[in-house]
């Protein structure tokens, strides 16, 4: 039998390196991991780099940096999984974000070009508070964020690194769309208080507008492309729209999705908010 030869994008970020973990246990897969530092350097910025990382695969997990919703992503993900489809590629896996315009129309996109496909979409994660950018402010015992009503089913990496490695392996899952929640709706107030409660810290929530939190984000001299991205999603995704569960991940998986506590629990074993931060 031929072995399945897989790409895994982002390999390095928060799903992406959860995929390839699960795919190097797999015997009959043989896997890439698409980064900027790969042997085979993968870079979205450099389409340059796309047909060597793209040579004999058959099966692509596509997360986009740094968002869909970006407005050079339409053209990326039409160059990219054009490319694809005329080297051999058979399927391809796109990450989606839920409740998004914008990467609706990448999905679209990818619908037309491959061959075969499955749509995750995915709520905001949970390793947003311990991955990526919500980490520092927990360190220094202080967020500040908007929104701070809207009721969000914050879904675990893990789960859908899970959903993603099912897509890629079966075929059932071609054709389908999936959105996929945590099992609960919180705030951002109350999961403050969930990684407080875990880790035995103080940690004070304030809650801001959209226009004070945009302001504070140019105090700290954030760039300005990142500043578009933050007003996007809390404008236009984390308002509210997403406030309802699926059991899109039980469905795939035959088991309930994690927990916020259950993953505040176990990141809080890790340390990971325990670091002293650096006072400059
Ligand atoms: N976070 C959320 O709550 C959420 C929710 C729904 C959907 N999403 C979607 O998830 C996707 C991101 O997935 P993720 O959170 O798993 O990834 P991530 O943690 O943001 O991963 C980032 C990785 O992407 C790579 N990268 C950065 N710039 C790149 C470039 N120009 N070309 C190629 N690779 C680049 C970096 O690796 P190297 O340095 O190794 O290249 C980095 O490790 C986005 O499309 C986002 O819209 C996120």
């Amino acid at each position: 039998m031929k072995t399945t030869k897989i790409l895994v994008l982002g390999a390095n970020g928060k799903t992406g390196r959860r995929v390839l973990e699960r795919l190097e246990n797999n015997t009959d897969v043989e896997v890439r991991a698409g980064s900027r530092s790969a042997a085979i350097p993968f870079d979205w910025e450099k389409p340059e780099t796309w047909q060597a990382a793209l040579q004999d695969i058959d099966v692509i997990y596509i997360s986009y940096q740094p968002d869909l919703a970006i407005p050079s992503a339409t053209t990326a993900i039409q160059l990219f999984s054009g490319l694809a489809t005329q080297m051999g590629v058979e399927k391809m896996v796109l990450l989606s974000g839920r409740g998004e315009k914008e990467a609706q129309v990448c999905e679209e996109i990818v619908k037309t070009n491959a061959k075969k496909w499955t749509i995750v979409r995915a709520s905001w994660f949970n390793q947003n508070f311990s991955e990526s950018f919500f980490l520092e402010p927990i360190l220094a015992g202080y967020v500040a964020l908007p929104r701070a009503e809207a009721l969000e089913p914050f879904t675990d990496a893990d789960d859908i690194a899970d959903v993603i490695t099912a897509s890629l392996l079966e075929d059932k899952h071609n054709g389908q769309t999936y959105e996929l929640t945590g099992p609960g709706l919180l705030t951002f107030k109350e999961v403050i208080a969930e990684i407080a409660k875990a880790t035995n810290r103080e940690i004070t929530f304030q809650s801001l507008t959209l226009e004070e939190y945009i302001q504070m984000l140019r105090e700290y001299q954030v760039p300005e492309d990142h500043i578009w991205l933050v007003n996007y999603l809390f404008e236009q995704v984390l308002d509210g729209r997403n406030s309802s569960i699926t059991t899109d991940i039980e469905k795939v998986l035959g088991r309930k999705a994690k927990d916020f506590s259950a993953y505040a629990l176990e990141t809080a074993k890790t340390g990971v908010w325990n670091q002293t931060v650096s006072q400059n």
